[in-house]
């Protein structure tokens, strides 16, 4: 089939894309290189030998996307674009209430316009709020604490209303744990843009040099070794659910967690890094960061029921297939100075 990916340059796009073109889908890419590169549409190039259509468009411009859609008979959409950073959603509010709710609605309308009927969303577990994990699919929507987790809900919350308004409009909602990890090529991974704020970047980086330390927020939380605990989960894995989910959309609303179901501390990650990698990793114990929760964790039956998809790839591939991607990376990250 062919599919509109859009922030398809993105980290988990990116990845997705791969998968998509493994199974025998044509893609094409709607980016507006807001938080990625050019150069990684070559890297897919390198990795699948197929040159995907590519677009520098920003999905809220409803008539430069409506373009897209003109030009090519899409068959189904996965919505990757938004802005990711919750600190920085705090500080812009409107900046991610703009460009992820707006960007939904854009898309979605293309979609009910050019007669396209699967939809593939990415939310995030932030949706949850601060319920006691295991989380299920089922439980209400949490008390977001920032406006990028309200985005994921708002949009959530339009697309399922768009279905019951149109009911051969097929939506899945993917709600993904903590994507880590590289692709095996180490051609493709997370490069974020200055000081990371999620663990794993931070890990690599100091790993790597380019920062001195690493802050573990917090270790008097109520987990094993009082270090917060999440389910990360290896990004072609995460790739691979969305591949699952798109093969497996139904009219109507469908919500899938995309985790592995096991959570992993802070410290715990670290020494597997270092085991794993031969790598030393300084760190040491800082306050507990705001917002933070002590543990995060998905149930993930339902996806394995009735996907038949399952997150395979372990901790020692996710830190190994990380480091082999940054200590690949060559670019702008190093020269920023070192502070924190
Ligand atoms: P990313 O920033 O690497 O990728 C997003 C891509 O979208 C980027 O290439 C960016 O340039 C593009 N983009 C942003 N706004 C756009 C717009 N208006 N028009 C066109 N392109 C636009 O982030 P990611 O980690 O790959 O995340 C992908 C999606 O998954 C996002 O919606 C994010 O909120 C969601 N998500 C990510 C995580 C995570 O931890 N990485 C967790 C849960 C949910
Ligand atoms: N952590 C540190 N030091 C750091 C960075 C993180 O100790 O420098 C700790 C955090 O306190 C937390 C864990 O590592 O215990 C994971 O933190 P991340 O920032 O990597 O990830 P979060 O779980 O906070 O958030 C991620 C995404 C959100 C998404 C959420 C959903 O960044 O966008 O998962 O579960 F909403």
């Amino acid at each position: 089939m062919k599919i509109l990916v859009t922030g398809g340059l993105g980290y988990i796009g990116s990845h997705t894309c791969v998968e998509l073109a493994k199974n025998g889908h044509t893609v094409v890419i709607v980016d507006n290189l807001s938080n990625s590169k050019l150069e990684t549409l070559d890297r897919l190039t390198e990795i699948t030998g197929a040159r995907m259509a590519f677009y520098r468009v920003d999905v809220t411009d409803y008539r430069a996307t409506a373009e897209i859609f003109a030009a090519h008979t899409i068959e189904g959409v996965m919505h990757f674009a938004g802005l990711k950073a919750v600190g920085e959603s705090v500080e812009q509010p409107l900046a991610y209430y703009y460009n992820n709710v707006l960007g939904t609605i854009t898309i979605a309308k293309l979609c009910l316009e050019y007669g396209v009927n699967k939809f593939v969303f990415s939310s995030s577990a932030t949706v949850y709020g601060d319920q006691a994990s295991p989380l299920y699919e089922d439980m209400a929507l949490g008390q977001t604490t920032n406006p990028y987790g309200e985005t994921k809900a708002m949009s959530e919350r339009i697309l399922t209303d768009v279905t019951k308004a149109n009911p051969r409009f097929a939506v899945s909602l993917l709600r993904y744990f903590n994507p880590v990890g590289a692709h095996e090529s180490g051609l493709i991974g997370e490069d974020p843009n200055g000081i990371p704020n999620n663990l794993m970047p931070y890990v690599t980086r100091v790993a790597k040099g380019l920062l001195p330390c690493l802050r573990v927020f917090g270790n008097d939380y109520d987990t094993p070794d009082g270090t917060g605990v999440r389910d990360y989960i290896h990004v072609v894995d995460l790739a691979l659910g969305h591949v699952a989910a798109f093969e497996n959309l139904q009219p109507g609303v469908s919500i899938f967690n995309l985790g592995t179901g096991k959570g992993t501390s802070v410290l715990e990650l670290v020494h597997a890094f270092t085991a794993e990698n031969g790598v030393a990793v300084p760190y040491e114990i800082a306050p507990r960061r705001v917002g933070d929760v002590a543990t995060c964790f998905a149930d993930a039956s339902r996806a394995a029921r009735d996907l038949g998809w399952r997150a395979k790839r372990g901790i020692r591939e996710m830190v190994r297939d990380a480091w082999r991607f940054e200590s690949a990376t060559k670019g702008t990250k190093g020269t920023f100075p070192f502070v924190r």
